[in-house]
């Protein structure tokens, strides 16, 4: 099969067509025929090996060339064959899933316990632009930021691939939205039902008196104090991500906010998708939010397979308007 596979850490052009075998499911897994991937910083981040200070921590990408040859975390398509235990999923079967690797390539293999079908409603492009970008939102907004309705909840890059879902789950579950994004995109944040607006460009939410119940932070662009300012006293802040850096952000960022914790009255929390042990669960949950129009993806931009450097490319750029997609 055909995928893109790197041997080296660097800038996109270490992502090389090649041809390798395609892979065969163990018997708790599920080979998918790739229909489209989507890509996020989590790509970019394995692809350079950066922030280093993650390959010296468990399960980091490789200390001096990466652990991961073929990246795309998320996946949309149809099952070609199952291994020997899977009961749930049949030979063409329309899925989807965040396997966290192996995206970028013709086939995967998925564990069944990762799968889910992919919603009705959705193509398999707007399929592939869901796992982990809404994984990580409703795992901010639902369960470390406990949402609750009547809530005013600031969402600090509502307009990025995370940011884009976390406005739409929390007007789901019933709360009052601030979505803070750049001048070009403050009409796309009220479309997708944010109350009030912020331009970041332009006013500094951590300064302009106003307090919320919780703040989900996944530009990052503030220190954790800063945003504390813009909290109630019983308010909760949920680090998501931040600005990146080669040798320690965004995880300097998560850790600096966290460590604060113990110290301040608010409660202080971090989403961290690639290790939730919910992924399935609440793929089904986020399936049964599209199937009934409460949140649908937002696609910036679609790229064919051959163009994958290309897409990581503009991914790092870090301007998307919600998700970037590669079209098989
Ligand atoms: N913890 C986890 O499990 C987890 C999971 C996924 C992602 N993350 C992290 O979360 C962060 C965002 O991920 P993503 O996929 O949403 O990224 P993304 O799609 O690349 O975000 C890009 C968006 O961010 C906006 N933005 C940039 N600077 C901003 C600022 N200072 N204030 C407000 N908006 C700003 C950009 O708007 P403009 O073009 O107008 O600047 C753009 O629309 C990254 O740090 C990523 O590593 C963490």
């Amino acid at each position: 099969m055909k995928a893109f596979a790197q041997r080296s850490y660097g800038p996109p052009d270490v992502l090389e067509l090649t041809d390798v075998g395609t892979p065969v499911p163990r018997a708790d897994e599920v080979l998918v025929r790739v229909r489209a991937t989507s890509v996020q910083p989590y790509d970019w981040h394995l692809m350079r090996g950066e922030p280093y200070i993650a390959r010296l921590m468990p399960g980091g990408p490789g200390l001096f060339r990466p652990a991961i040859a073929i990246l795309g975390a998320d996946v949309a398509g149809v099952v070609e064959a199952v291994g020997d235990d899977v009961t749930e999923f049949r030979p063409g079967d329309e899925v989807y899933a965040m396997p966290k690797q192996g995206g970028f390539a013709e086939y995967v293999c998925v564990r069944e316990g990762e799968l889910a079908p992919k919603p009705g409603n959705l193509s398999f492009e707007q399929a592939a632009a869901v796992p982990l970008a809404a994984l990580t939102a409703l795992l901010a907004v639902r369960d470390q930021g406990r949402i609750q309705p009547g809530q005013s909840v600031l969402v600090n890059g509502a307009s990025g691939g995370v940011g884009t879902f976390a406005v739409q789950l929390a007007k789901a579950f019933g709360a009052k939205v601030t979505g803070v994004c750049g001048t070009r995109n403050l009409g796309l944040v009220r479309s997708l039902g944010a109350d009030e607006v912020v331009d970041y460009t332009e006013e500094d939410f951590t300064r302009d008196g106003r307090r919320y119940d919780l703040l989900v932070d996944i530009a990052g662009g503030h220190g954790g104090s800063a945003c504390r300012r813009a909290l109630t006293r019983e308010g909760t802040y949920v680090s998501v991500g931040g600005p990146a850096g080669r040798w320690l952000q965004p995880v300097g960022h998560v850790f600096a906010a966290l460590a604060a914790g113990p110290f301040v009255p608010q409660r202080v929390a971090m989403a961290d998708v690639v290790r939730c042990t919910e992924n399935k669960r609440n793929l089904l949950t986020l399936t049964e939010l599209i199937e009934t129009g409460k949140i649908t993806p937002v696609i910036d931009r679609c790229y064919p397979f051959e163009d994958v450097p290309a897409a990581v490319a503009y991914q790092e750029a870090g301007h998307a308007t919600g998700k970037v997609v590669v079209t098989m």
